[in-house]
């Protein structure tokens, strides 16, 4: 029998073999590779855990306080800068921040104090000083942002206000 007919489909098989692995090791090692490298694409995230807004001096006891706030949002491989607005209220031992970012389309809302709402310019919305809508075409009541205070210093939660800022 001639040797290299015989040789001939075991070279098609072992060559068949060394595909498969190499695809097996292409997969074991490229596959984590590539899930990192895109990773960044699935993640929208601020770059700080959170976020000074003021301190708790500038607080009122006779209603709620604007405070602006300023934060580095990571959208994949991009970094953008975000400004906005919340309302910080005490309430007793308490202190409640509020966005400042209409429901109905995005304006900024204001505080009232003759009459002890929060306004808002564009379509005549108004919210009560817990948030919720008294009048006008709001959906929803204004977005509650997680506050906390450390040494008399003021942080909100970015997390909340970089969703909003990714979708508008
Ligand atoms: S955007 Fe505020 S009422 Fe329309």
């Amino acid at each position: 029998m001639d040797p290299t007919i015989t040789d001939l489909p075991r070279r098609r098989i072992l060559f068949r073999i060394l595909v498969s692995l190499q695809g097996v090791l292409v997969s074991i090692v490229g596959l984590p590779a590539v899930a990192f490298l895109l990773s960044p694409l699935r993640r929208v995230s601020p770059e700080d855990s959170w976020v000074r807004v003021g301190a708790v001096s500038d607080l009122s006891p006779d209603g709620p306080v604007a405070m602006r706030y300023s934060m580095t949002v990571r959208d994949g491989y991009s970094r953008s800068e975000t400004r906005g607005l919340v309302f910080l209220t005490r309430r007793e031992d308490q202190l409640v921040a509020l966005s400042a970012v209409c429901t109905h389309l995005g304006c900024n809302v204001s505080w009232r104090q003759a009459e002890a709402v929060f306004a808002c310019p564009c379509h005549g919305g108004k919210y009560t000083p817990d948030g919720d809508v008294a009048a006008g075409p709001p959906p929803r009541p204004l977005k509650s942002i997680p506050v906390k205070v450390e040494r008399g210093t003021i942080y909100i939660s970015p997390l909340s206000v970089a969703e909003r800022a990714t979708r508008s």
